[in-house]
């Protein structure tokens, strides 16, 4: 790919400060549309780690489910809270933050919908609107990471808020996937791209202004943000495709999936 081609799929660099708050807005516009789009596969009360389907109540990434019974939980980045809400639905004491209010909106109407109503708190995961120390759990499923330019002002809001030795665990969009083109066909199966290659994928609308941005890190790049924000790396999940999984989710899908690492799911400790 040349110089104009990547231009044109959108690895572009872009000012940080517009792609954190692209981050919002997109979100807000396409909240609806997201939940339609993704619903079934997510569900409404039901925890899911990234399109493999891994879910917790198989992975057990935050402890035994059981444990978190009279701990306090943090969903960070919730989107319609459907992991927060299945947690509420185990007993677990759960809030769910987004920076969307659409996002949160779609939350709200799950909860009517399901009877369980989890707390939904609107928030940037970069400014946590919670105590130091307040907390025993913290997770995101594919939340508010990958969309800010500055990860590790997420980690070290994480951190703050963490008890020492909670746990703060997250999934993100594997690494590797990056060098490939976001195709779910065999053609998403050469890579394209250096891996080592840090623009963002970012959309403009005609006047330039950023309407999406999303972040690649390379493996190491994550590790650096958690260690420098004081936490420790416990475990990095990588889960398979499984076979019972014909699902496609835009570039994610079985051919790819049986191939090359989809999600990548990082455990640590405050
Ligand atoms: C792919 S969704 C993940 C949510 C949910 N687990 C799911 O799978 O639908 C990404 C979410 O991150 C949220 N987000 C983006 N930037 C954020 C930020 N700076 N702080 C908090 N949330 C953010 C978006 O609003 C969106 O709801």
């Amino acid at each position: 790919m040349d110089s104009h081609d990547l231009r044109r799929a959108g690895y572009q660099d872009v000012p940080d400060e517009a792609g954190g708050r692209a981050g919002r807005s997109w979100w807000d516009a396409n909240a609806r549309e997201y939940v339609e789009e993704h619903g079934d596969f997510l569900g409404e009360d039901d925890f899911c780690w990234g399109p493999e389907g891994l879910r917790e109540v198989d992975a057990q990434l935050l402890g035994p489910t059981q444990s978190l019974v009279g701990r306090r939980v943090l969903e960070v980045g919730a989107g319609a809270a459907q992991c927060g809400r299945w947690l509420a639905s185990r007993g677990v004491d759960v809030v769910s933050t987004d920076v969307s209010a659409r996002m949160l909106a779609e939350g709200a109407a799950m909860n009517r919908r399901t009877g369980r109503a989890v707390p939904l708190v609107q928030a940037d995961a970069r400014a946590l609107p919670f105590e130091d120390s307040s907390v025993d759990v913290a997770f995101s499923a594919y939340g508010a990471i990958p969309f800010v330019p500055d990860a590790i002002a997420v980690h070290t809001e994480v951190a703050r808020v963490l008890r020492p030795g909670g746990r703060w665990v997250f999934s993100v969009t594997h690494p590797v996937r990056w060098a490939f083109p976001d195709d779910p066909s065999v053609r998403g199966l050469t890579a394209t791209r250096s891996y080592f290659d840090r623009r963002p994928y970012a959309e403009t609308d005609e006047t330039g202004v950023v309407t999406y941005a999303e972040y690649h890190r390379t493996v190491g790049d994550h590790v650096r943000d958690v260690v420098a924000a004081g936490l420790t790396l416990v475990d990095l999940v990588e889960p398979e495709w499984p076979a019972s999984n014909g699902e496609t989710w835009g570039g994610w899908s079985p051919v790819r999936g049986t191939v090359l690492p989809g999600t990548a799911i990082f455990v640590c400790r405050a």
